[in-house]
């Protein structure tokens, strides 16, 4: 869906919904696929663009990628080879960087670039701890932001201690160190999602955890059956609108529960909000559930500190759900939310205080007052699928006629395709299959 919408839904929302694959899960099995020394069948992969964006780039460097059935197969190539042109990362800062990593040991030159809101995305964070480990890469703007151009050659293990937890910076790191001489370690200051390690161990990669440590030893990959688990930070809308909107009561089934992902969760729960995992299991290394959510009476809460890496994606619409919970709640240690696919903490916080919520914001978070009503109002979306997702969630939280217009939401087909028609079918279930009818334009 291209251009501007006028949202105009009415809740509640009702009904048992699945949502697409998990992102980070679908990039990490197309580009380790990419990698190993037999093909990969892959279930349940995300359809969208970012992931669509991962393939390519996998097939510029001699992969191939074709559906059979319901799977999509990867076949790897002997050797990984040199691109042919440019590699376009489109709007997703995972395959940038996560490339960054693989790329640093492909002979040859390549070149890594992205949309307006990618190009402005720091990747100095990438390419100095791939320096270290013998890596020739650089970047525009001394280092800054893309484009990336990338001299492979060979690599040496390293040890490395970041400052930042980040799984995109970890997993450059630990790809690399697959194809360096010794071993690679990363230590985080607190842990970012392990869906690599994860992975990596299931393909028979040499990779030991130890706390906020990961260290891999040189080894190429087997393939693997991967089974993607529905995308929490996908569900996180449908959750949260959910657990603020009186009368709601959903069911979103087979999303991943990967704990280093559910901070989400935990912040329900601390809110008030009832939530319910049933159909508890693990396939293909990576934890799941059906998720049951059902309106409660919200307080609010503090989020900050390990918290933060396990919900960052979700906080622009916690920040929403905030300004309709009692009392304060206060984000703190989310400087990261501002290097996203926009400073999401300022275009939220300015956004919700144009529709009438009280919100302070910091360098690193930000204090919201609520319970405020919300009143309709214009959102450019920035090329951030979260910005225009949170906002349409917000939109429920407004009085009957009150609207969310957003300039352009072809950015949610980034991560979430059907996000919309989602929204119009838990909004729909609850009026009743008679009397539905459409909750909004977009
Ligand atoms: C991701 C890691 C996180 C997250 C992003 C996906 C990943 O980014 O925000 O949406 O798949 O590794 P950082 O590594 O920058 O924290």
């Amino acid at each position: 869906m291209k251009g501007p919408v006028v949202c105009n839904r009415r809740g509640p929302l009702r009904g048992s919904i699945s949502v697409p694959g998990d992102k980070s899960v679908s990039h990490r099995a197309l580009l380790f696929s990419a990698l190993a020394t037999s093909p990969s069948r892959v279930v349940g992969l995300l359809d969208a663009e970012d992931v669509h964006s991962t393939r390519k780039a996998v097939e510029a460097l001699g992969a191939r990628v074709f559906t059979e059935g319901d799977a999509v197969v990867v076949e790897p190539p002997a050797t990984l080879g040199e691109p042919g042109d440019v590699i376009d990362c489109g709007n997703s800062g995972t395959s940038l960087r996560l490339l960054c990593g693989v790329l640093s040991a492909v002979p040859g030159l390549s070149v890594l670039t992205g949309d307006a809101s990618l190009r402005r995305r720091p990747v100095r964070r990438v390419i100095e701890p791939l320096r270290r480990m013998g890596a020739n890469l650089s970047a525009r703007g001394g280092d800054r932001v893309p484009p990336v151009v990338v001299r492979g050659g060979p690599l040496r293990g390293t040890r490395h201690a970041f400052e930042v937890a980040s799984a995109q910076v970890k997993s450059a790191c630990l790809l690399a160190g697959l194809f360096a001489e010794g071993e690679t370690t990363v230590s985080e200051p607190s842990r970012s999602r392990d869906h690599t390690e994860r992975m990596l161990s299931g393909m028979g990669v040499p990779i030991t955890v130890s706390g906020n440590e990961v260290t891999v030893r040189p080894s190429r990959p087997r393939g693997l059956e991967i089974d993607v688990p529905g995308d929490i930070s996908s569900a996180a809308f449908f959750l949260c609108a959910a657990a603020g909107l009186p009368g709601s009561e959903i069911t979103v089934r087979n999303v991943g529960t990967n704990e280093t992902r559910t901070g989400l969760l935990d912040v329900l729960a601390a809110m008030g909000a009832e939530v319910v995992q049933s159909n508890v299991r693990t396939i293909a290394g990576e934890p799941r559930a059906d998720l049951g959510v059902r309106a409660a009476d919200l307080r609010g809460t503090e989020i900050g500190g390990d918290l933060v890496p396990r919900l960052i994606d979700e906080l622009p619409v916690i920040m929403v759900l905030a300004t309709q919970a009692r009392g304060r709640t206060v984000i703190r240690d989310a400087k990261e939310l501002r290097v996203k696919e926009s400073d999401r903490l300022a275009v939220m916080g300015e956004a919700l205080v144009r529709a009438g919520a009280k919100v302070t914001l910091f360098d690193d978070g930000c204090v919201i007052q609520g319970p405020t009503p919300l009143r309709g109002l214009d959102v450019a979306t920035r090329l951030d699928h979260r910005i225009a997702m949170s906002m349409a969630v917000a939109q429920l939280f407004m009085p009957e006629g009150e609207t969310v217009r957003l300039d352009d939401v072809s950015c949610v087909a980034t991560s979430f395709p059907p996000f919309f028609a989602l929204l119009d079918q838990l909004c729909a279930s609850a009026r009743g299959a008679s009397s539905a009818a459409p909750g909004g334009e977009a």
